[in-house]
C-alpha cells in the first residue's frame, strides 16, 4: 500500500477507534435514574396498579395532560389496561381511582374516576414547587433521561458528495441528523455520527482528467468551486467529444486498482471538500464522529458480491460482469456491479451497514436521506437482512424528508433560485441584521454581526425542523426571521425577554423552602415546564423535532399570556417573588436547551 492511502486508512481507523473509546466511558459510567417528579408519581401509581392486576400491566399506565376544560393536574386513560385485563374502562378507573386514594401518596389530594379516565388531582402547590426547583437544580441537565442508557445509534447524516459544493439539498439531513443526534444522546444513547461522505464512483475519474487537463497542476483557493468548475467543463466538452466518457472511465478503473499518482489526487479533492463542509457546519454547529465515506468500502464490494453469488442472493448476467438481485419480495430488481465491473452505491453501502454492525453493535442505523431514496434503502436493508449484515435486533430506519422548496419549485440553478447552502444561510444572516438594525437605534455593527448570525443561523435551522419531516418545506424568508408565532426568532425573543426580567431582580437564586402560587398561569407555565423531559421522549421515539418545536412555542405564548396577567418585578411579598423568579427562571432554561438541542443559540439582545 503507498504511503497516502495508508495514512488515509489509518486516519479513519483512528477516528473508528476514538469513538468506540468513547462509548465504553459512557457505558462504563454510572446509571443514573431519573428522578423527575412526573416520573416517580407515574412509577408510584405503577406500583399500585401493579399490585391490584399484576406486574405484566404496568406498561399500560401513563400520565396524561387532560384537555384544558377539565379541571385535573393529569389523566390516566384506562383503555389499554381494559383490553389487556378485558375489562371494562370505567370499571377499571374506578378500582384504580379508588385504590389511589386509599394508597395516601403525598404528592396526589385525589383520585377520582370519570368514565374510562382518572383523574389526578395533585397537591398543586409541593408538586409544582418540586418541578421548579428541580429544574433549577439540574440547570444544563435538566431535560436528560436515561431509559436508552447501554445503547448505542450509529446515525448516518449529511453526507453530501464530494468536489461539490454543499447544496439545499443535503441542509435537511444536515440539521436533522444534527438534531436527532442530541435528542438520542438526551434520552441515553451513545450516538455515533457518520458523515458517509459520496466520495467515489466514475465521476472521479472524469475529474481527474478535468484536473490534470484544465487547471495549472494546483488550485490555491475556493477549491470546491473550482472542482465544480472542472466538472462542468467535463461534461460540456463531452459533448463535442464522446471519447473522453472512455478515457474517464480508465482513469477511474486505474484509481481503484490502487494508482498511487491518482489517489493522491484524489485524495487531495476529498480533504479539500473535507474543510469546505466544515465551514458550513461548523456555522450549523454540526460535529461528526466519522467521515468513512464510500471509498473505504469501495475494496470490500467483490466479497460482497461473491457472498451474495455463493448464498443464490444475486446472479450473473448473461455475457456480461453485471450482478443483479432479483424482483422479490415486491420489490424491483437491481444490480450490484455494472458493465465496466466497477462498484455501485447500494453495493458499497451494504458493506458500510456490515461494518457499522461489526464495529459498533448499535440497536439501531439511522439513515437520514431524502425520500427519493426510499426503494433503494428498501432493497438494501432487504438483501442486508438476508445476508446477516443486519441481524433481527439491529434496527434499520431510513429518516425521509422532502424537499427544499422555492415558490413550490424545487430549488435549481435553471430556476434562478439559489441552491447553495452558504447562500442561504448568507442571506438569512443579511435579513437579520437588516431587521436589528431597524428594530434598534443604540445598537452597535459589532452587535449587529454577531446577533444576526445567531438570529439568522437560528431561522435557518428552526424553520427545517418546525415542520413535519416527511413534507417538502420552504424558505419564507419573512416569516422564518421575523418575530411572528411559529418562527425561531419568537422563542428566542421569548427568551431575552426573560433575561431582562431577571436582569432588573436583585437576587435571582433566592431559594425558599416551598414556592408559593396564587395565580392559574403560573400553574399552567410550571406544568408546562415539568412537560419538557417527556417531550424530548416524545420527539426521540418518533424521529420529529418539530414535536420539541411546537412544544418550545407552546411554552414561549404561556410565558407572554403569563407576563401579561402577572407581576414578577413589582412583586412585595417575598416568597411569591421568589416562586415567580423561579418559574421565569426555569422557563428561559427549557427555551434556551431546546434551541441547544437543535443547535441554536439564544441572543443576549433583539
Ligand atoms: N451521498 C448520498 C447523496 O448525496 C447520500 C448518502 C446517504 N447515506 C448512505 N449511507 N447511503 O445522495
Amino acid at each position: 500500500m503507498s504511503i497516502v492511502m495508508d495514512d488515509y486508512c489509518k486516519e479513519i481507523d483512528e477516528s473508528v477507534k476514538k469513538t468506540l473509546e468513547r462509548i465504553k466511558k459512557e457505558k462504563e459510567s454510572q446509571v443514573k435514574q431519573d428522578v423527575y417528579p412526573l416520573s416517580l408519581l407515574r412509577e408510584k401509581i405503577r406500583e399500585i396498579a401493579s399490585s391490584l392486576y399484576g406486574q405484566n400491566i404496568v406498561s399500560a399506565i401513563d400520565l396524561s395532560v387532560p384537555p384544558p376544560e377539565i379541571q385535573s393536574d393529569f389523566a390516566i386513560g384506562a383503555f389499554s389496561l381494559s383490553k389487556q385485563l378485558k375489562k371494562s374502562p370505567s370499571l377499571i378507573s374506578a378500582e384504580l381511582a379508588q385504590a389511589i386514594n386509599s394508597a395516601g401518596l403525598k404528592d396526589i389530594q385525589k383520585a377520582v374516576a370519570t368514565g374510562p379516565y382518572i383523574n389526578i388531582f395533585v397537591e398543586r402547590n409541593k408538586f409544582y414547587s418540586d418541578i421548579l426547583q428541580y429544574a433549577n437544580s439540574m440547570g444544563d441537565e435538566y431535560g436528560r433521561t436515561f431509559a436508552n442508557k447501554g445503547k448505542t445509534v450509529v446515525i448516518d447524516y449529511s453526507s453530501p458528495n464530494i468536489a461539490k459544493p454543499l447544496g439545499v439539498g443535503h441542509l435537511r439531513s444536515t440539521i436533522i441528523g444534527q438534531a436527532l443526534g442530541n435528542i438520542y444522546e438526551w434520552t441515553g444513547f451513545s450516538v455515533v455520527r457518520d458523515n458517509h461522505l459520496g466520495d467515489w464512483g466514475t465521476q472521479f475519474g472524469e475529474l481527474i482528467y478535468a484536473y490534470k487537463k484544465w487547471s495549472d497542476g494546483d488550485i490555491k483557493e475556493d477549491h470546491i468551486r473550482k472542482l465544480k468548475d472542472l466538472y462542468v467543463r467535463f461534461h460540456n466538452e463531452l459533448k463535442e467529444n464522446p471519447d473522453l466518457k472512455q478515457e474517464a472511465r480508465k482513469i477511474f478503473k486505474e484509481l481503484e486498482n490502487g494508482n498511487e499518482e491518482l489517489f493522491s489526487l484524489w485524495k487531495k479533492f476529498r480533504d479539500w471538500s473535507i474543510e469546505g463542509f466544515n465551514r458550513v457546519y461548523s456555522r450549523l454547529g454540526v460535529k461528526f464522529d466519522l467521515y468513512i465515506g464510500e471509498s473505504y468500502f469501495a475494496p470490500h464490494t467483490p466479497d460482497i458480491i461473491r457472498e451474495c453469488l455463493e448464498k443464490n442472493l444475486a446472479k450473473n448476467e448473461e455475457g456480461s460482469q453485471v450482478v443483479f438481485v432479483e424482483e422479490n419480495e415486491g420489490l424491483p430488481s437491481f444490480i450490484l456491479r455494472k458493465e465496466d465491473g466497477a462498484s455501485l452505491y447500494i453495493t458499497r453501502d451494504l458493506s458500510a451497514v456490515k461494518f457499522r454492525v461489526e464495529k459498533f453493535a448499535p440497536s439501531s442505523i439511522l439513515y437520514v436521506v431524502g425520500s427519493e431514496q426510499a426503494l433503494s434503502f428498501k432493497q438494501m436493508f432487504s438483501l442486508a437482512r438476508k445476508l446477516g449484515y443486519l441481524p433481527e435486533n439491529v434496527k434499520a430506519e431510513h429518516i425521509e424528508f422532502g424537499m427544499v422548496l422555492s415558490n413550490n419549485k424545487k430549488m435549481s440553478t435553471r430556476h434562478g433560485t439559489i441552491v447553495e447552502l452558504e447562500e442561504v444561510m448568507g442571506k438569512a444572516v443579511e435579513r437579520a441584521a437588516e431587521l436589528l438594525r431597524e428594530g434598534n437605534k443604540e445598537i452597535t455593527e459589532n452587535e449587529i454581526k454577531e446577533l444576526s448570525e445567531i438570529i439568522g443561523i437560528g431561522a435557518v435551522i428552526y424553520n427545517d425542523l418546525r415542520q413535519s419531516r416527511e413534507k417538502n418545506i420552504s424558505f419564507d424568508w419573512e416569516k422564518s426571521i421575523k418575530l411572528e408565532a411559529g418562527s425561531c426568532a419568537y422563542l428566542q425573543y421569548a427568551y431575552v425577554r426573560i433575561k431582562s426580567i431577571l436582569s432588573k431582580l436583585k437576587n435571582t437564586d433566592a431559594v425558599c423552602e416551598q414556592y408559593k402560587f396564587e395565580h392559574p398561569k403560573e400553574f399552567d407555565l410550571a406544568k408546562k415546564v415539568l412537560l419538557f423531559p417527556s417531550i424530548i421522549k416524545q420527539a426521540q421515539e418518533n424521529n420529529a423535532l418539530h414535536i420539541l418545536c411546537i412544544y418550545l412555542e407552546e411554552l414561549a405564548q404561556q410565558f407572554n399570556s403569563f407576563y401579561a396577567d402577572v407581576q414578577v418585578i413589582n412583586t412585595l411579598d417575598h416568597s411569591l417573588l421568589a416562586s415567580r423568579t423561579a418559574l421565569i427562571k426555569a422557563t428561559a432554561l427549557v427555551i434556551e436547551k431546546g434551541l441547544k438541542l437543535m443547535e441554536i443559540k439564544t441572543p443576549y439582545k433583539m
